[in-house]
C-alpha cells in the first residue's frame, strides 16, 4: 500500500493519495478467521483513492466513484438510503469513526479501481483499507498499520461479511513477487519468495461473480467456530484430527469442514517447503489437494470454479490450480509454464463462454 500526503503551509495534510492492491492467496483458504496459517501476496491491479478536506462549514462527505461516474453527497445526519451498494462501506466507516470518537471533518473522496469486483481478489478490502489509511493520514489519528488492518476489518464487518484479516494484512504489508506466511494466531509474518524460474502464477476468471455477503460464508465461520469453542481451543493449529474424530456429536459435514482446516494449515508449510526446494510437482499437488478440500469438505467451490480447475488439470503445462479466496465464484490460481501462456489462453477461448467474454479473463500475478 502506498500513501502520499500533500501538506499545506501550516504542516497539515490537505490531500492524501492512497494506492491499495488487491489480494492474491497462494494457499491457506478459510484459515484466517480461526487463527490458522496462510500465504497471501498482492495483485498488480489497484484501487486508487484521493481524499481532501472540505471547508469546515460543510457537513457532508462528497464521494465520487469514478468507474461508475457516480457522485454521492453523504450527510451522516440524514443517513443514506440510495441504491449504491458500495456506499455500505462508507456508512460503516462513519459509524466506526463516530463510535470511536475520532477527530473528523468533511471530506471529498474520489476513487477508482482496476480490481475486478466480486472476483475473490478483495476489491472491497482494497476500498476499506484505502479509506482507513487515507482518513488516518488526513486527520492525523496516529494509527499504525496493524491498527488500520483492524479498523478496515471492522468497517467491513459492519457491512456483513465476517471475514478474517487475510485481505487487510496482504493489502497493508504485501510485496510483489513475495508471499507473506502469516500466522493468524498472533499476526506474525515473514516473507517467502514465490518466483519459480520458467513458471508464472496466473489467475483465471471463473466468470462467476458474487458478493460474499449473499453466500454461506458467515455460516461456515459460525459452524467451525462452534467446534473450536466446544474443544475449548483458541485456534485450529492447536487441534488434531484425532480430537475431531473423538467428538461424536459432530455432523458428518461439520467433521469434514474441521478436517479441511487442519489439513489446509499443514499445506501452508508444505507449500513454503516445496517453493524453497523448487519442487514444482510438489507445489502442484498441494494446490490440487487444497482445491479438493475446498470442493468436497469445506464446500465453498462452485461448478464454474471446478470447470476451470478441471480444464487446467488436463494441460501438462499447468503444474497445479485451485479456487482462490472466499469461493462460490471468482478466480482460480494456477502455476503454469510461462512459455505456454498463449497456448493456455487459446485453450480457454475454445470454451464458448470464454470466447464470448469481454475483457481479460486472466491476470498474471508474477
Ligand atoms: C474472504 C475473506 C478472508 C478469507 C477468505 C478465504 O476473502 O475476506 O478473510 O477468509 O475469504 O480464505
Amino acid at each position: 500500500m502506498e500513501i502520499v500526503l500533500n501538506v499545506d503551509s501550516s504542516g497539515g495534510p490537505t490531500t492524501v493519495l492512497v494506492r491499495a492492491p488487491g489480494r492474491v492467496n497462494i494457499i491457506g483458504e478459510h484459515t484466517d478467521y480461526n487463527g490458522g496459517l496462510a500465504l497471501p501476496t498482492i495483485t498488480q491491479s489497484y484501487l486508487t483513492m484521493r481524499l481532501s478536506t472540505l471547508p469546515p462549514d460543510e457537513d457532508c462527505w462528497k464521494i465520487f466513484a469514478e468507474d461508475r461516474e457516480c457522485l454521492v453527497n453523504y450527510c451522516p445526519a440524514d443517513g443514506y438510503d440510495g441504491e449504491e451498494d458500495w456506499m455500505g462501506f462508507f456508512t460503516s466507516a462513519y459509524h466506526y469513526i463516530d463510535r470511536n470518537k475520532l477527530a473528523f471533518r468533511s471530506v471529498s473522496i474520489h476513487f477508482h479501481s482496476d480490481i475486478p469486483p466480486g472476483a475473490g481478489m478483495s476489491s472491497s478490502s482494497a476500498l476499506t483499507c484505502a479509506l482507513a489509511a487515507g482518513l488516518n493520514a488526513l486527520f492525523g489519528w496516529g494509527k499504525d498499520s496493524t491498527q488500520l488492518v483492524h479498523m478496515a476489518s471492522q468497517v467491513e464487518h459492519g457491512y456483513g461479511v465476517q471475514g478474517g484479516l487475510l485481505d487487510q494484512m496482504a493489502i497493508f504489508f504485501g510485496k510483489t513477487g513475495q508471499a507473506m506466511r502469516i500466522d493468524f494466531s498472533d499476526l506474525s509474518f515473514g516473507y517467502v519468495p514465490i518466483g519459480v524460474a520458467g513458471y508464472s502464477w496466473v489467475l483465471w476468471d471463473s466468470l462467476e461473480r458474487r458478493s460474499l455477503v449473499q453466500t454461506p460464508f458467515n455460516q461456515r465461520r459460525r459452524e467451525v467456530d462452534a467446534v473450536l469453542h466446544q474443544l475449548g481451543k483458541d485456534h485450529w493449529q492447536a487441534v488434531s484430527e484425532q480430537q475431531i474424530d473423538a467428538l461424536d456429536t459432530l455432523s458428518p459435514a461439520t467433521r469434514e469442514r474441521c478436517r479441511y482446516i487442519i489439513r489446509e494449515n499443514e499445506r501452508v508449510d508444505a507449500m513454503v517447503a516445496a517453493l524453497a526446494d523448487n519442487d514444482i510437482p510438489g507445489v502442484g499437488q498441494i494446490l490440487y489437494a487444497s482445491h479438493e478440500g475446498l470442493r468436497t469438505r469445506y464446500e465453498v467451490s462452485s461448478p464454474a470454479l471446478d470447470r476451470v480447475v478441471d480444464h487446467l488439470k488436463r494441460l501438462p503445462q499447468c503444474a497445479g490450480a485451485r479456487m482462490m479466496g472466499g469461493g462460490f465464484g471468482g478466480m482460480v490460481i494456477s502455476l503454469i509454464e510461462t512459455r505456454a501462456l498463449p497456448q493456455i489462453v487459446d485453450s480457454f477461448r475454445r470454451i464458448p463462454e470464454y470466447n464470448r467474454a469481454s475483457g481479460s479473463f486472466y491476470h498474471i500475478v508474477v
